[in-house]
């Protein structure tokens, strides 16, 4: 299974890019910038990583981005995640980065898009990996704060395919943002959103229905509606499903209790995620495995999910046509 889980090319479609910043790095980091962390070393750093919620993980998550301070800075973590993804066989990526996290603290949109964009650049060209970028908006924080997000972006639009939301997701649902999201879909921008992961089944419908997205993130606690269900499987809706995330924010209690399988045997267009890697204890292919070690996954069921991956990314039918090609010769 996992020589398996390696060879097939795979997309991944939901990764935070501030969620991928290994402590090791969040060190090296900190000392180039000569920023204090509230850890003494790395060991110490990974024991806090114990999460009962989404919240919890959030405020951890954005103390350590604050060590993000250069272009370079962003330039490292983005190549750091796209070696992986190479080790992985990962093809293709949309990850996603959170330009209020870095703004807010005084950091220039313009050195974060420029890092990240960099790497980008660099991973097609050194690696083979091509990528689409998701800029994703913090929805704890007001409409106002999203739309000056959006109006700094707009020079950089050519860098940007889709935008997104995420953050603290109970109490702020997507109806809050469907003004802003309105005008990016006016910009040519495409949407996603993180929608049913704590939050209830109502906030997928309002991502549907008010922000117009081509993907729900997560959107696990969709079985609870079935409904919503049917309208998945109808229009082909993927969710970007994220099993080690789930599991260590206690969305799910156990990989066993996962409902990935169930949604991909009822014919919703599910796929792989990693979320936030360097926090939930693994990138793409250690998701895949998790799933293969606590559920009863197929071949079958391995090759619609990386499948899945492809058909659901942004790519045009002609660039997915080979990676398609590829995983059912396999
Ligand atoms: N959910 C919401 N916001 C996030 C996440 C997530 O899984 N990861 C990083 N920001
Ligand atoms: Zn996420």
């Amino acid at each position: 299974m996992q020589a398996l889980i390696l060879a097939l090319p795979k997309a991944e479609l939901h990764l935070h890019l501030e969620g991928s910043l290994e402590p090791e790095l969040m060190f090296e980091l900190a000392q180039r910038n000569n920023i204090k962390l509230a850890y003494s070393n790395v060991a110490q750093l990974r024991r806090a990583y114990q999460f009962n919620n989404l919240q919890e993980f959030l405020d951890i998550y954005y103390q350590g981005a604050a060590v993000l301070q250069t272009e370079q800075d962003f330039y490292d973590l983005t190549w750091a995640y796209l070696l992986r993804c190479k080790e992985e066989g990962v093809v293709h990526v949309e990850p996603c980065f959170d330009p209020q996290t870095h703004t807010d603290r005084g950091v220039a949109f313009s050195t974060v898009i420029g890092g990240v964009s960099r790497a980008l650049a660099d991973g097609l060209q050194k690696l083979a990996i091509s990528s689409a970028l998701i800029m994703s908006f913090l929805r704890h924080l007001p409409e106002q704060s999203a739309f000056l997000t959006l109006e700094q972006a707009l020079p950089y639009k050519e860098l940007i395919t889709a935008v997104g939301l995420d953050s603290s997701e109970l109490g702020h649902p997507p109806e809050k943002f469907q003004r802003v999201f309105e005008k990016a879909l006016e910009h040519g921008f495409l949407t996603v959103a993180h929608a049913g992961e704590e939050g209830p089944a109502e906030y997928i419908w309002q991502a549907l229905e008010l922000l117009q997205v081509s993907r729900i993130d997560h959107g696990v606690r969709a079985v609870e509606d079935e409904k919503l269900m049917q309208l998945l499987i109808s229009e082909k809706m993927p969710l970007t499903v994220c099993p080690l995330s789930n599991t260590k924010l206690q969305v799910f209690s156990h990989m066993s209790e996962h409902n990935i399988l169930a949604m991909l045997d009822r014919g919703v267009k599910v796929m792989v995620n990693s979320d936030d890697p360097a926090y939930f204890g693994g990138y793409l292919a250690a998701n895949y495995l998790a799933l293969a070690e606590h559920l009863p996954m197929s071949k079958v069921q391995l090759k619609q999910l990386a499948q899945n991956s492809i058909e659901a990314s942004f790519l045009s039918t002609a660039q997915k046509q080979p990676h398609l090609a590829k995983i059912s010769q396999l």
